[in-house]
């Protein structure tokens, strides 16, 4: 008998798959044997890209500490793999450790076994070279088993997990990989009105005498008309497109007062442009080509890109950038991609571009020509990641160069770098290093991490002319948050690449509990730009997360007050990706003046045992509380009851004035009690409230 069971969820519809119910099968008790080697690659969730079977992470054969093995998963910590056990007696046999593969890189990785969210066994922490250790344990009675390999610290490349001859001796049911129920997609933003509704950040950062573009974001029905009241000296307003631009020569804080209106009805808001040293004065928002395109990339793309964030309503919702990641420039190492090649720079050491970009300077001024920004990306080292031209021992040609195309944000990915190439220098380098001093008061051993960002920060300063969003991106080593702002960092990347798995999600999450103290305005943690709707890298297809994993992606970023650079194809926008990019009170929390990054304030469980919803806090300007509920369970418990916390944990007080689901744009009634009370949620889904003391 096969059962399929509809329920309606907290706003989310679930198709529930026989899998997950208890009761739903009718499998006959047996006593056999569950074996890993019968699993597909797709069971394990990892990090990044699939586990490897009979082979290590990097195609090897499966090696721990000097030993061979034949069968075995070679897998990218953070790995799971979760099994329905519904119950049944057994005992789990495997052996786990280290691959060498990395050798002489060492990644650290704690593996575990849990049963019903309680830890049965754990390996404690193994690191790359120590022998296979033995997992042995009985699970009797658990109904979902769950094995996953934590990594303990920031090894991220080296953390090359095995699961070696894995199997499960169990009389009852039969043993099947666990899966999360088949999630509809479903919107929860409303539609905005057609009335004019001024959306966007509420300040704005400018450096003296640097260009100044700026789109008013605007939703309501076109055509708008835009005025601007005290609009400083140097500054002019386009009244049809609302695009202002000019120059501000004199250092101050402006207040205007912006306001746009049609046939239907006019909006008005308060805005401050500051004239000063600082920019990115809150998280930058906009569009990446890397989670999409990765080396496919080409003039046509960005193009194609920048009408469509103009033409979706994007750039309505304060959507700016339009970012170019690698493989822009000429790639000497893949010879057979005819489009690459060509020589590496102009005889007057200028870069060139490859031949799916033609003008660069027309590029940049077609993207601003929808009063959107434009970015690009380099290296210190003389190659990027992708193994294209790069910015090492050209930086003050190239920052020169990106201020005369217009170039408005640049990522910088450490990538081929190493500080022994200094001394191959050919062009004399004459640059000021205070700021590169003062982070080596602090921090003395750390010249040869810094130094590479802070010639560049000089470079950009004094060649470029004009403001540049200077995005640091060397995946969080050297504790980059301590000092990316010393050198002029207006965001630095906290982790590795991020893919669009849950575990992914999981593992960068985990790394971003303690960097609260170090964002604020014009300087952001970065963890990495956004895997919601189509992407691929490369061959463009859906998000793997569920759409419930989309809304907690977005929610948990906009709290971070991370940067949020979309990095899906917006040729491709649904309905549904669109409602999560275009909730005005959701990014408003990302965007708020105070920039105060949210912090985990605790974890709670729907049971009484096991962690099942984080809850993260990020305080507000205007003196409310924005609290987000995520479920994180790794399993699915469909007896789920709901949780109570007291306001007073929350917001200090016993009870709030007002509360708001930001989601639903809707006022929440406030139960009587002292207590918040909170549905189950969807599976790795969340509630975002804004609470009011
Ligand atoms: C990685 C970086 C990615 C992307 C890629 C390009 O190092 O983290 O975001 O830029 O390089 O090759």
């Amino acid at each position: 008998m096969r059962r399929l069971v509809i329920s309606l969820f907290c706003g989310g519809l679930f198709l529930m798959s026989p899998h997950c119910m208890a009761a739903a099968s009718d499998d006959h008790e047996t006593s056999s044997v569950f074996r890993f080697s019968d699993l597909s690659a797709l069971s394990i969730d990892q990090l990044w890209q699939q586990a490897e079977k009979n082979k290590s992470k990097d195609g090897k054969g499966l090696k721990i500490g000097g030993q061979p093995y034949s069968t075995g998963w070679g897998t990218m910590a953070r790995s799971t793999l979760a099994i329905n056990m519904e119950g049944s007696k057994g005992e789990l046999s495997l052996l786990v450790g280290m691959d060498d593969d990395t050798l002489p890189n060492k990644g650290h990785v704690n593996f575990k076994v849990l049963g019903d969210d309680k830890v049965l066994w754990e390996s404690g922490v193994m690191e790359t070279g120590d022998k296979a250790k033995e997992c042995k344990v009985g699970i009797d009675g658990v109904r979902v088993l769950l094995i996953v390999s934590e990594p303990v610290e920031n090894g991220y490349y080296y953390n090359h997990a095995d699961w070696i001859n894995g199997e499960i001796a169990y009389s009852g049911k039969t043993p099947e990989v666990f899966a999360l129920p088949k999630e509809e997609k479903y919107i929860l933003t409303p539609p905005a009105p057609d009335t004019p509704r001024i959306m966007g950040a509420k300040v704005y950062g400018v450096r003296p005498n640097h260009p100044f573009l700026y789109k008013i974001p605007c939703t309501g029905k076109k055509p708008l008309e835009y005025s601007v009241e005290g609009l400083p000296k140097g500054l002019k307003l386009d009244s049809e497109t609302g695009i202002i631009t000019g120059k501000i020569a004199k250092k101050g804080d402006y207040p205007v007062k912006f306001s746009a209106k049609n046939s239907l009805g006019s909006f008005e808001r308060d805005f401050t442009i500051k004239c000063g040293d600082k920019i990115a004065l809150t998280p930058p928002m906009g569009w990446n080509s890397w989670n999409c395109f990765a080396g496919s990339v080409s003039e046509k793309k960005i193009r194609t890109a920048a009408k469509a964030m103009a033409e979706s309503g994007l750039m309505d919702y304060g959507y700016g950038y339009i970012n170019i990641d690698d493989y822009w420039t000429i790639n000497p190492k893949l010879p057979y991609d005819k489009d690459l090649n060509g020589p590496e720079r102009h005889d007057d050491g200028n870069i060139n571009v490859n031949k799916r970009f033609k003008d660069m300077k027309a590029l940049f001024d077609y993207i601003h020509s929808f009063g959107l920004k434009g970015g690009i990306y380099s290296s210190p080292g003389p190659y990027t990641c992708g193994l294209c031209v790069a910015s090492f021992d050209h930086e003050f040609l190239d920052a020169k160069k990106f201020g005369e195309w217009g170039v408005d944000y640049l990522k910088y990915d450490t990538c081929t770098y190493t500080p022994d190439m200094e001394s191959s220098r050919t062009r004399k380098i004459d640059w000021d290093k205070t700021n590169l001093d003062k982070v080596l008061e602090k921090f003395p051993k750390l010249r040869t991490d810094v130094a590479p960002f802070a010639l560049m920060d000089y470079a950009l300063r004094t060649s470029a002319d004009r403001d540049i969003v200077f995005s640091l991106c060397q995946y969080g080593g050297a504790d980059v948050w301590k000092w990316g702002d010393l050198v002029g960092g207006s965001c630095w990347r906290t982790t590795g690449d991020i893919s669009d798995r849950w575990c992914c999600l999981r593992y960068i999450w985990s790394r971003q509990r303690e960097l609260y103290p170090y964002a604020g305005p014009g300087h952001w943690n970065d963890p990495d730009m956004l895997v919601i709707g189509p992407l691929g890298w490369g061959t463009v297809r859906p998000s793997r997360l569920t759409p419930s994993e989309q809304y907690t992606h977005f929610t948990l970023w906009s709290m971070l007050c991370s940067p949020l650079l979309l990095g899906c194809d917006l040729s491709q926008l649904d309905d549904f990706t669109l409602n999560i990019f275009c909730n005005h009170e959701v990014l408003e929390v990302n965007q708020d003046p105070l920039g105060n990054q949210a912090k985990m304030i605790m974890t709670t469980s729907y049971k009484s045992d096991g962690a099942a919803l984080e809850l993260w806090s990020k305080s507000m300007e205007d003196g409310s509380t924005v609290v987000g509920f995520f479920d994180v369970r790794e399993a699915y418990e469909p007896s789920a009851k709901e949780v109570r916390i007291p306001w007073q944990k929350l917001i200090g007080a016993d009870k709030p004035s007002r509360v708001r689901d930001l989601w639903r744009q809707k006022d929440v009634d406030i139960a009587e009690g002292s207590d918040c009370v909170v549905a189950p949620l969807p599976a790795h889904g969340v509630q975002l409230l804004r609470i009011w003391k």
